[in-house]
Parts: structure tokens; sequence; C-alpha cells
């Protein structure tokens, strides 16, 4: 139990993320846009923009996790798909988590914390109409890898989490823009997802999961 960072807080499962970490009694806070409504202290900040988190956050103190949720999916061709969308997606998804990180890291290093980043679905890639989330995506994993090995000396642990199709409505939005059926029922709910990133950080001293890819169960 500790100090921890979320972003995408005002999310789908961001919301049920925030819930679960309260109720294993972790202390909450929340990095976003409109995250005063939480009920939690929050950060203001648009992580579209990676170059003002650092003023937004000021000191960070004592951090023990940071779980970056925060994302976007827009679904459009290459051919459709023009700069500034590349850099908003590129942005949130993955400079701004990275951003966060550093800033973060003189804390979780004290703490020997614990970085978790809510990627995609397991195995997603080369999707069609859906390059910038897939690609911004890749290079969260790679984020994920690469940090994992550098900060290992200081005993902060890396997970990366690839959750299936959980009942959201990004999820919502996504299928019917694809044109594909959606069930929430046939999904996993969020507070079973956010049960399970609580979870992650409560592994022992001995060893952690540094990847998790969750799925529904079969039904
Ligand atoms: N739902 C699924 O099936 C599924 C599956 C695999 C992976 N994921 C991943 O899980 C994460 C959460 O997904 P979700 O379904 O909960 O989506 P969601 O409900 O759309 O939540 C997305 C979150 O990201 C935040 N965000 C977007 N742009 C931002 C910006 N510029 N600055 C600050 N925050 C920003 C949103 O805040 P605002 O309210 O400010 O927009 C919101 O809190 C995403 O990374 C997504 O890729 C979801």
């Amino acid at each position: 139990m500790g100090h921890v960072l979320v972003t995408g807080a005002t999310g789908g499962i961001g919301t049920a993320l925030v819930g679960a970490l309260v109720k294993a009694g972790h202390q909450v806070t929340a990095v976003g846009r409109g995250v005063g409504r939480l009920g939690v202290p929050g950060i203001e900040a648009d992580l579209a923009e990676p170059g003002t988190i650092a003023a937004a956050v000021g000191e960070l103190g004592d951090v023990q996790a940071l779980v970056h949720c925060a994302g976007v999916s827009p679904i459009a061709a290459v051919a459709d798909t023009d700069p500034e969308t590349w850099e908003r997606v590129l942005a949130v998804n993955v400079a701004s988590a990275a951003e966060l990180v550093r800033l973060a890291l003189p804390g979780l290093r004290r703490s020997r914390g614990h970085v978790i980043f809510v990627n995609a679905s397991p195995g997603m890639t080369g999707v069609p109409r859906w390059s910038a989330f897939v690609g911004s995506k890749a290079a969260l994993r790679e984020l994920a890898d690469s940090l994992r090995e550098e900060e290992a000396a200081h005993g902060v642990r890396v997970t990366t989490v690839y959750p299936a199709a959980t009942a959201t409505e990004l999820l919502r939005e996504v299928r019917s823009a694809f044109g594909r059926p959606y069930d929430p029922e046939r999904c996993i709910r969020p507070e079973t997802l956010a049960e399970m990133v609580v979870w992650v950080l409560a592994a022992p001293a001995d060893s952690y999961a540094a990847e998790l890819a969750v799925v529904p169960a079969p039904r």
C-alpha cells in the first residue's frame, strides 16, 4: 500500500481502477483532465502535451506506483490520418507515459516502486485502420521493456498489462467504427481488470508479473 499515480482515471477502466486501489488501501492521485471530480486528489494535465506535464505535476515526492491507463484510439486508414492525429495518439498513449515515469522515478526508486502500463489486447498487431493506436501500443511495450532493464538495478518493477475486450464506452465506439457487434456481457468487466492490476501491485518481494494478458473467461 502506498501512493499511486493513475492516468486515465476518468475513463471506464480508470474509474474502476481508482475504486479498487482505494479499496485496497492505496492513496491515489489522478493525473489528467477533469480529475477534480473524482473524489481523490487530482493533478490537472493534458497528456496530449507531454511538455506541459512537468509544470503541472510539480514535486511528486514519494510514489509507490504509476499506472498509465490513459489512451486514445482513433480509427482511420493511414491515407486519412493527419499529422495532428499521429502526434496526439503518440503523446497520450506513450510519450506522456515516458514523461510521467521520468518525473516519478526519484520517488519510485526510493520506494522500489512499480510502473504499470495498460497496453492493448494480447497479440494485437497489423490492424488495418488502426495504425496510430496499434503503433503507439507497440511503442508502449518497448518503453516498458527498456525501462524494466534500465531500472532493475534501482529495484523498480515494470509491468505491461494486455487487456482483451473490456466493457467500456471506448470499446463500444471502437466496435461500432469497425462494424463489429458489442456485447458487454462477453467482455471483461472493468472492475475485474482493476482487481487484477491491484493484484499485480501486491506481488511479494521475490517476484512479480512483468507481463499480464487478461482475457474473458470462457462462458
Ligand atoms: N476497453 C477495452 O476494451 C480496452 C482493451 C485493451 C486496452 N484498453 C486500454 O485501456 C485504457 C483505458 O481504456 P478505456 O476503455 O477505459 O477508455 P476510456 O474510457 O476512453 O478512457 C480513456 C482515458 O484516457 C484519458 N485521456 C484521453 N486523452 C487524454 C488527454 N489528452 N489527457 C489526459 N487524459 C486523456 C481519458 O480522459 P478524458 O476524459 O479527459 O478524455 C480517459 O480517462 C486505454 O489505454 C486503452 O487503450 C482498453
